[in-house]
């Protein structure tokens, strides 16, 4: 069975309906361990509840970024990750990770790519003023919200959304396109 490591900095909804695909079979792989940057996140929660080990660490610990990025291929290589989920994890990856993973690090976008690149997607696209929006996934390459579109899907916003409601029926795309994406993903490998 292949062996996910799910990378997140925040409350972790994409990591629960990854690792409840996998725990229900939607997916065949199983989420080996979560790493996350912020030690007080709400998806070491998440992870918890499911007995799925975490590894968590303090940036700021270290004196840069490369120092970090061994530690975590160190992590990843003991677990013999197959695949490394970016799911909400607000970090760029260096060249550190991405010279051993590179093809196999993918990561989820709340807009169509190339269109809102960046932290704040959602709110860019409907300050922008957008009818139709959606969620790409991607490999990761060296650059921001850059390299190679594996899906896309997208819905065309009613006039009577709010941001709020645009961001729900963006969280529940990427829910589903996540795991289309990480099948599609292991199935090519
Ligand atoms: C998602 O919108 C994802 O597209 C973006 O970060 C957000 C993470 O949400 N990269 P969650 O922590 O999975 O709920």
């Amino acid at each position: 069975m292949k062996k996910l490591a799910i990378f997140a900095s925040g409350s972790g909804s994409n990591f629960e309906a990854i690792i409840n695909a996998c725990e229900n079979k939607e997916i065949d792989a199983k989420v080996e361990i979560l790493i996350t940057d912020k030690p007080s996140a709400y998806v070491i929660t998440r992870a918890n509840n499911h007995n799925c080990p975490v590894f968590a660490f303090n940036p700021r610990d270290y004196k840069a970024k490369a120092d970090y990025e061994e530690i975590l291929n160190k992590v990843l290589e003991d677990n013999k990750i197959d695949l490394i989920v970016l799911a909400g994890y607000m970090r760029i990856i260096s060249n550190v990770m991405l010279d051993k993973y590179e093809g196999r690090i993918i990561n989820i976008h709340p807009s169509l790519l190339p269109a809102f690149k960046g932290a704040h997607a959602i709110l860019d696209a409907y300050n922008y003023g957008v009818k139709v929006y959606g969620v790409t996934t991607h490999f990761i390459d060296k650059t921001m919200d850059g390299g190679k579109i594996i899906l896309q899907d997208c819905f065309i916003a009613n006039d009577d959304d709010t941001l709020e409601s645009i961001e729900t029926k963006i969280h529940a795309i990427e829910h589903i396109l996540y795991i289309k994406t990480i099948n599609k993903v292991l199935g090519e490998k």
